[in-house]
């Protein structure tokens, strides 16, 4: 999988990419990760990527030429989904990130100060990709997560254990409470349970820590259908909050 980063300031991945997971599925060739500075398609002395725009308000907004051909000469011949990081888009979720691991290419363009000439928008992109609902000084941050989001669905990128952590979130729940060694620090014991080596009986707990999270922090994300057990452990924890 290839991902072509188009923005003004490249120099902001330097440093992001030459480290961890990115880092090591790049160097195991499970993806690519390819950083183009707009201004080397601009055809003008300045270099000018940007304008004022028309109707008068203040603040610059990205012109069609260079962003055109940015995008159409590292699309080349071969098919490849042009993406704009903007507030303005879908929501990055675990759907969207694993939608866009089986595509062999991602061109990111990063938005900057008021915007982009609509006509990229409409022409151009295929799609409009926000990370929440807050305003970024640029889509450059919102392109590092993309990449790091995407990565964990891309096939060898990731073991095992952590797609099975992956899961959880995906299905719909906050994680589970996780323990390592001391078994006791600083009188803070690790629960019982996980030294009981009953699995089912582990897997119960965790699914009810899950969901008594998910419960407290994110009810919205049990709006939905939920499997029997799930169902019979939420009634459980209801019916233990009426007791307290
Ligand atoms: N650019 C500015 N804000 C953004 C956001 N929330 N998501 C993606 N790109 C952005």
């Amino acid at each position: 999988m290839i991902f072509d980063i188009i923005t003004i300031f490249p120099e902001m991945f330097a440093s992001v990419f030459s480290g961890g997971v990115v880092r090591r599925a790049v160097d195991k060739g499970l993806m690519e990760v390819r950083v183009h500075d707009l201004r080397d398609y601009t055809h003008d002395r300045h270099r000018q990527v940007d304008d004022r725009p028309f109707g008068g308000l203040e603040g610059m907004v990205f012109k069609p030429e260079p962003v055109f051909r940015a995008v159409e000469a590292l699309r080349g011949s071969a098919p490849a989904r042009v993406v704009l990081l903007s507030p303005q888009g879908r929501k990055l979720d675990p759907r969207l990130a694993e939608d866009l691991a089986g595509c062999p290419r991602v061109i990111l363009l990063c938005g900057r100060y008021e915007g982009v000439d609509e006509r990229i928008v409409e022409s151009l992109i295929d799609e409009e990709i926000s990370i929440g609902d807050y305003v970024l000084t640029g889509g450059e941050p919102a392109a590092v997560i993309v990449v790091d989001a995407v990565s964990r669905f891309v096939q060898g990128v990731v073991g095992r254990e952590e797609s099975v952590r992956h899961d959880s979130f995906a299905e719909g729940r906050l994680d589970f409470p996780q323990y390592t060694r001391p078994r006791d620090f600083r009188g803070m014991k690790v629960p019982q349970v996980l030294f009981s080596g009953d699995h089912a009986r582990i897997g119960r707990w965790r699914l009810k820590k899950a969901l008594e999270k998910t419960l407290a922090r994110r009810p919205d994300l049990l709006d939905r259908i939920l499997t029997p057990e799930e169902r019979e452990i939420l009634e459980e924890i209801r019916n233990e909050r009426k007791e307290q």
